[in-house]
């Protein structure tokens, strides 16, 4: 299908987390999942980095909104590997403090392809006028029907989550990487796609490519799609 395979320097997202080598990165992973950190999905970051490149030919010199970005790990990983990227929540970026615990090397060096904004992502739709590169939706838009963790805080009615998707499909010039609950207690089967068919319009006018079933940050499994016009 893809005509090569392109090259990834896989040592820049080992830096990332301060590994220098696959047994640093199993070591640091095995910490992780002894700590009380949501999930944070290495894996993921490296299925899309993968996927970007496979399908553009390249990660890099990309502007990538990630919508929900939590601990910032897409973000900064991005960042690093030579995007332009906006990081956007709507609680405290990095609540964990992820990044003041584990030593980050290349923090200082990114900081300029950087933007990580405490706002709601209804109120940065109002006022954005960027076409981004990519968007990364990756396991938040299922909280604006039943609010953060399904706690109802936080929920949007179904005219506001209609405006944020349309908002977000009208703005992007190469892919969105979705990321929705497949198999969740609270959720029938195949909410995250279902939720695209109900709230975007034209939605038969997009392409959908499963990339892989994931395991979110929470543990319970994920549909990764790209979405492309
Ligand atoms: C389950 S986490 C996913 C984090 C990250 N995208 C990932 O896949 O690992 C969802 C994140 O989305 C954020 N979030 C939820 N609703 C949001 C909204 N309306 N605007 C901005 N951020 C939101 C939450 O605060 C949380 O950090």
């Amino acid at each position: 299908m893809y005509s090569y395979l392109p090259h990834i320097d896989a040592t820049k997202l080992w830096q990332i987390i301060g590994a220098k080598s696959w047994r640093d990165l199993v070591a640091y992973i095995e910490s992780i999942d002894k700590s009380t950190y949501e999930r944070l999905g290495f894996d993921r970051l490296l299925t899309i980095v993968l996927d970007c490149i496979k399908r553009f030919g390249f990660c890099e010199g990309l502007k990538i909104l990630d919508v929900g970005c939590n601990t910032g790990l897409f973000s900064i990983s991005m960042a690093a590997l030579g995007n332009t990227v906006t990081g956007l929540d709507n609680f405290v970026i990095d609540v964990q403090e992820l990044y003041d615990q584990i030593r980050f090397p290349f923090i200082n060096k990114i900081s300029a392809r950087l933007n990580l904004v405490k706002q709601d992502i209804l109120e940065f739709c109002d006022v954005d006028t960027n076409v981004w590169d990519i968007i990364l939706l990756l396991s938040v838009a299922h909280h604006w029907e039943s609010g953060y963790a399904k706690s109802q805080t936080n929920k949007y009615t179904e005219a506001q989550i209609s405006k944020v998707f349309n908002k977000l499909f009208t703005s992007f010039r190469k892919a969105i990487y979705y990321e929705c609950p497949l198999e969740e207690p609270g959720f029938p089967f195949g909410y995250g796609y279902h939720m695209l068919q109900k709230y975007v319009n034209n939605f038969a006018s997009y392409k959908l490519y499963e990339i892989e079933i994931t395991i979110g940050p929470n543990g319970y499994l994920r549909q990764l799609l790209r979405i492309e016009r």
